[in-house]
């Protein structure tokens, strides 16, 4: 296993907040994403700020697209975007037309695992070409006391078997890490806990020091 990344979420209301955090954490961090959050408050201009303030990193668009896949792509990939996610309620003909115009932007797409879904639709999105899903637990459900539980880690498990590099988030800490130890996890994704830090700097490198722990052996 290749050590998990590290995906700073903004999911800031204020656009300049969001610009400042990532100013603050861009080299401690492998992945910079505009929060859904961000992007109904800031529309397009989340992507294409945080693409001209950090012009070589890896840009995600957290979209979470339901439908109009090609359209949407297009404003995310001209913007800046390198990756878009696509929620899992979306039809097939959405996760295909949002990938056809992420290929051509030479981006990709990422399945957002939230609430139902069955391996029999990870199936269907592999076969459409999808490699990247992100293992969701929301906000909502963690505020209402969802743990990560058993049923998580095998569900990630077989879709790390199918070939799915997988992302995780939901409230991640550092603290949080040991659980996913025996999983192949591509990147830990962090709004909250970086962002709402007093030294969030120091929460990145607590961070690092756990993933190199725990996946550096
Ligand atoms: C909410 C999101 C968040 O960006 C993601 O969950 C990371 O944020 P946090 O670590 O604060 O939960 O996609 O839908």
């Amino acid at each position: 296993m290749s050590l998990p990344l590290l995906q700073l979420a903004l999911d800031h209301t204020d656009m300049d907040a969001a610009l400042q955090t990532a100013q603050l954490l861009h080299q401690d961090v492998d992945i910079i994403e505009a929060g859904t959050i961000l992007c109904f408050s800031a529309g397009i201009e989340a992507i294409t700020r945080l693409r001209s303030q950090h012009p070589t990193k890896t840009l995600v668009a957290d979209f979470k697209v339901a439908d109009a896949g090609a359209t949407l792509a297009d404003m995310a990939f001209s913007a800046g975007a390198n990756w878009m996610t696509v929620i899992c309620a979306a039809p097939l003909a959405t996760f295909a037309t949002a990938l056809d115009v992420a290929k051509r932007y030479e981006g990709d797409i990422q399945i957002e695992l939230f609430g139902h879904w069955t391996l029999e639709d990870a199936r269907q999105w592999r076969n459409l070409g999808l490699t990247q899903a992100i293992y969701h637990r929301g906000r909502d459900a963690q505020a209402s006391g969802q743990q990560w539980s058993q049923h998580d880690l095998n569900a990630m498990q077989e879709l790390s078997d199918m070939g799915f590099a997988l992302s995780v988030t939901g409230g991640i800490t550092p603290a949080e890490l040991p659980q996913f130890r025996n999983i192949d996890v591509k990147a830990f994704i962090a709004g909250r806990a970086l962002s709402d830090s007093p030294n969030g700097l120091d929460t990145a490198s607590q961070f690092h020091q756990a993933i190199a722990n725990i996946w550096g052996k």
